[in-house]
């Protein structure tokens, strides 16, 4: 998750480090900070940021509520959300939104999703071997897992980018 800051990042108050010389690198230099964090738990100040975007993750969350209760609690009022990740039920994640004070914005599918997404889950399968070479044999059989049974999850589940904003 990342959240863009109502104050410059000298003055956020969590713990958090500057991206040093990658940051400088990207670009993001005296702009951005990273700070490890939770979901639910981010440690971040009520009120403290103008936006909230993650990209993938919040399907993996198993506490949504919570999850985006904290959303919430950070952006504050008119603060925005955008996320990408895929639905199962548009109209449970749309009450849990509400309930968390959001008022949802827009849900459309990304473009080519499954395509894309089935391109990677070939490329996995195909390249089994060099991968448990390159991040070990653990962390390749999850990706192998996913790849050989989300397939036949993926059409009750389409990924969607979500656009939301925190309610007065
Ligand atoms: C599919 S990966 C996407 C990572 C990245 N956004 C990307 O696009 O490459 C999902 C990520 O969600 C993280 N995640 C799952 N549950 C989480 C939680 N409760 N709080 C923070 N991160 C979580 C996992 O650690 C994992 O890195």
């Amino acid at each position: 998750m990342s959240a863009e800051s109502r104050s410059s990042p000298s003055r956020t108050r969590h713990p958090s480090r500057s991206c040093g010389a990658g940051g400088a690198h990207a670009g993001t230099s005296g702009r951005a900070t990273f700070a490890l964090g939770n979901f639910d738990r981010t440690g971040l100040s009520s009120d403290s940021q103008r936006a909230v975007m993650s990209v993938d993750a919040f399907w993996m969350v198993l506490n949504k509520s919570a999850a985006l209760c904290e959303m919430a609690r950070i952006v504050g009022h008119g603060g925005r959300l955008a996320m990408t990740t895929w639905v199962p039920r548009l109209d449970e994640l749309e009450n849990m939104l509400r309930t968390a004070g959001f008022r949802l914005i827009s849900s459309a599918q990304t473009p080519r999703w499954r395509e894309r997404q089935m391109a990677v889950y070939r490329g996995i399968l195909r390249n089994r071997v060099p991968l448990e070479q390159e991040i070990g044999p653990g962390a390749a059989a999850v990706l192998v897992a996913e790849a050989r049974d989300a397939p036949a999850r993926l059409s009750g589940a389409p990924r969607r980018l979500i656009v939301a904003e925190r309610q007065a």
